[in-house]
């Protein structure tokens, strides 16, 4: 059902920093900051030949990474993305299949423009997994 790797999204305090680290450190394709505040965060994409690299920052005061990164306080990986084909019909069959989607179950325009859901880390190997149909 899952397709490609979209991207995998690393939370930072430092949004600035962070993309210096990935422009001139690693010499990376570095995006200009976008605010996503209906997702309480501010994202930075850095385009890789066969992927993306996305870095969050929160946007707000109840960001939905501000708890990960109290308890990573250098940051760290906070999720991945999926693609899939049909978001609603991979939602109904995890769904079937046990698996524990968060919020209300209805798709959310993600940083792409596309239709993005979250899915429970507990029902995934302890990794935060985002879908979004590509
Ligand atoms: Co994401």
């Amino acid at each position: 059902m899952i397709g490609r790797l979209n991207h995998v999204a690393i939370a930072v305090r430092d949004l600035d920093a962070a993309s210096s680290v990935y422009r001139w450190t690693l010499g990376a394709d570095v995006s200009a900051p976008v605010r996503l505040p209906e997702h309480g965060v501010t994202t930075v994409f850095v385009t890789l030949p066969n992927t993306k690299i996305e870095l969050l920052a929160p946007l707000g005061s109840n960001s939905p990474i501000a708890k990960f990164l109290e308890r990573n306080p250098d940051g760290g990986i906070h999720h991945i993305c999926y693609e899939v084909d049909d978001i609603l019909l991979a939602r109904d069959r995890l769904k079937a299949q046990g698996a524990r989607v968060l919020g209300d179950g209805k798709p959310k325009i993600g940083a792409h423009g596309k239709p993005v859901l979250f899915l429970h880390p507990k029902d995934f190997c302890g990794t935060l997994i985002e879908i979004e149909e590509a």
